[in-house]
């Protein structure tokens, strides 16, 4: 194994211990190479043997994977197991708990935002809420095809709702619990959901959210710009069904262990359903809806460079196939495990590895609410030695944000059940895998560095283009295929493009060097420049916006935003401050900027380009600019070098 770094490749090997091979899915690397040729030269006869573990109402017709990567031969498109009927819940839950008799195994431990809550929910309870779910939704008027948001904490009820969704051919639609109202009206807008399901609030750390008040003013926004939109496209009446598919009921979830009373959440009779008085009333018995292999399983929206999100979107075989395989290979799934992700469900990797792949192999997962660093900087540690966690996943930001605080939280817990560690998320830099190898996983714990995207469920060999396809890459962008062709396939015909770099060292390793395109990687989120710059722009102080990453010692990058007022503006600190709380409030608190500088211009081209490479370099101090040639006006640097900003 090879240290992974962003900036420095280090040439010491790591192998796995000995024992761990032994039993291990993939024991050494020459059985990797062989899978791996296999699912590249006999991809028909490598997915058919994954298939063969799970249940189809009706076979494929015809090749497992067909698809067109090359936008010069017509449209882009992937399709996996043609042909096939099937149901993603049925997969993960029925065949768990009817044919495999795992009924009595724990699927998720839960433990709550405080330590006192917790909860253990076995194969056989899951299956009875998510049908008890699926039920409640269809009595609210859900059917196949429909797409319902998701707005909710990390609550078993994410998993009960998520699951029965696929249990009923609706299509998901989760939104980060940590986003504005306006980016949740945005994404409710885009996919035309019909039913809201929310919680009352959360509780994260010592901060009390209100997810249900925050819902509302989103549902507002939507019925404003539903409104607006229903007076520019009058008089033709056909047009007017985007308010006709607007929310019409919210489900939302009482949480028992917030402290102020229900009668405190705000409630709309007319629309508003409880969970608690309808899925009590409703049967634990519901018939899977049958799906063709290629119907759409959920949308999640990721950044995109034009600035307005994209509804990445998933199907029902290739998520199963994909996420399932690559779970049970990365992670070495043995079924003893006990297994920890400590991402939220509402982003990607929570979707494929809290969710489906665990589920698929009927794993025992730890769900888990809280925050790392409440009620104190050893939690997570806590938790690991509480559930004799085998296998933890998390991200760099989390591992450098816990490293600060030195060895003394993490010695009070006995980590000896843990078998292996996984990163995901942004490239991890050697600092922070030294101390996870050393500290974490005490010398004796491989890591695994999992690379893939929202849009790629993907793990292992790290390319920056694809020539092929694999059963979980996305198959579109919501309602925009235009947009899905375009970002991912025309800049290379024949490939798909990541937008990482990547480079090869001389063993052949492929090192993750991060983005080449205007995203920034904050904590392992992926914020888009153009977002943030929308959202400053919006201000009516500010007449221009640039967004540069700068490196920051716990979130990997940061945002440095450089702002050009309107004549008569004055720059000081509590136009920064309202900035700062415009885009947080506009996009969520993961986009607040770190620096704020005053840029009265801004360094372009004569074609009037903003060159951001000049201002990373600028963010970042560094005095040596190279090249200025084709800058419109040199004068420029100097001014916004005398601006810069030190401290955030
Ligand atoms: C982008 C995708 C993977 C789910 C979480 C983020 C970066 C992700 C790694 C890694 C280096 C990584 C890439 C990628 N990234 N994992 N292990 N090493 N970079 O999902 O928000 O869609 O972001 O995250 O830049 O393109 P996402």
């Amino acid at each position: 194994m090879v240290v992974p770094g962003s900036q420095h490749i280090e040439d010491k090997m790591y192998h796995p211990p000995e024992g761990l091979q032994k039993d291990a899915h993939v024991p050494d690397f020459n059985c990797y190479l062989e899978l791996y040729k296999k699912s590249i030269e006999e991809p028909d006869v490598f997915w058919k043997e994954v298939a063969s573990d799970f249940y189809w109402k009706k076979p494929p017709t015809g090749q497992i994977l067909q698809y067109n990567f090359d936008v010069t031969k017509g449209n882009i498109y992937v399709k996996c197991m043609e042909g096939a009927t099937t149901n993603m819940c049925y997969n993960v839950l029925d065949r768990n708990v009817k044919d495999k008799n795992l009924g009595e195994r724990v699927a998720f431990y839960w433990e709550g935002n405080s330590p006192d809550h917790h909860e253990a929910i076995t194969y056989g309870q899951l299956l009875g809420q998510v049908c008890r779910c699926s039920n409640t939704l269809k009595q609210m008027g859900v059917r196949k095809g429909d797409r319902v948001a998701i707005y909710l904490p990390m609550i078993p009820e994410l998993v009960y709702t998520m699951l029965a969704c696929t249990r009923i051919g609706a299509v998901h639609s989760i939104v980060f619990a940590g986003f504005s109202a306006e980016s949740l009206c945005e994404r409710i807008m885009d996919s035309q959901c019909s039913i809201l399901v929310t919680a009352d609030g959360v509780y994260r750390g010592e901060k009390l959210i209100n997810l249900k008040q925050i819902a509302d003013e989103a549902l507002e926004k939507c019925r404003e710009k539903c409104l607006a939109r229903l007076q520019t496209l009058l008089p033709d009446p056909y047009q007017t069904s985007p308010i006709k598919n607007q929310i019409k009921s919210r489900l939302s979830i009482p949480q028992q262990n917030l402290l102020h009373s229900r009668r405190q959440t705000p409630w709309d009779a007319a629309c508003d359903v409880c969970w608690e008085e309808v899925m009590g009333q409703v049967s634990e018995q519901c018939e899977p809806e049958w799906l063709d292999a290629e119907d759409p399983l959920f949308i999640l929206y990721t950044s995109g460079s034009t600035g307005k999100p994209k509804g990445v979107l998933h199907t029902v075989a290739g998520y199963l196939l994909y996420t399932s395989l690559t779970f049970k290979y990365v992670f070495d799934h043995q079924p003893d495990d006990v297994y920890w992700c400590t991402a939220d469900i509402g982003w990607i990797t929570g979707h494929s590895y809290i969710t489906y792949g665990p589920l698929a192999n009927g794993a025992t997962s730890v769900l888990f609410e809280g925050i790392p660093v409440h009620p104190h900087v050893g939690r997570f540690w806590e938790v690991i030695e509480k559930y004799r966690v085998t296998k933890f996943y998390t991200a760099p930001t989390a591992i450098r944000l816990l490293m600060k605080y030195g060895l003394d939280p993490v010695q009070k817990y006995d980590l000896s059940s843990l078998r292996i560690l996984g990163t995901v998320g942004e490239p991890i830099n050697p600092e922070a895998w030294h101390w996870y190898h050393e500290v974490i996983g005490q010398k004796r714990c491989p890591v695994v560095d999992t690379f893939w995207q929202t849009e790629t469920p993907r793990s292992g060999l790290l390319l920056q283009v694809f020539r092929r396809p694999w059963p979980g890459i996305m198959r579109t962008v919501y309602g925009n295929q235009e947009r899905f062709e375009s970002t991912y396939f025309k800049k290379f015909p024949g490939f798909y493009v990541t937008g990482d770099g990547c480079r090869r060292d001389k063993d052949g390793y492929y090192w993750i060097a991060g983005r080449i395109d205007d995203m920034i990687n904050v904590s392992g989120h992926l914020l888009s420049t153009a977002e943030v710059e929308a959202s400053l722009t919006d201000h009516g102080a500010v007449a221009e916006a640039a967004v540069v990453s700068r490196p920051h010692a716990v979130k990997g990058e940061c945002l440095y935003c450089f702002v050009t007022l309107k004549d008569c503006r004055e720059f000081n600190r509590t136009l920064v401050d309202e900035l700062k709380r415009q885009v947080r409030e506009k996009i969520g608190p993961i986009a607040t900027p770190d620096f704020i500088q005053n840029a009265p211009g801004l360094p372009k081209t004569r074609s009037g380009k903003i060159m951001r490479r000049v201002l990373r370099q600028i963010a970042r101090n560094e005095k040596d600019l190279g090249d200025l040639s084709t800058m419109a006006d040199p004068k420029v640097v100097e001014v916004l070098f005398n601006h810069r900003c030190e401290t955030a």
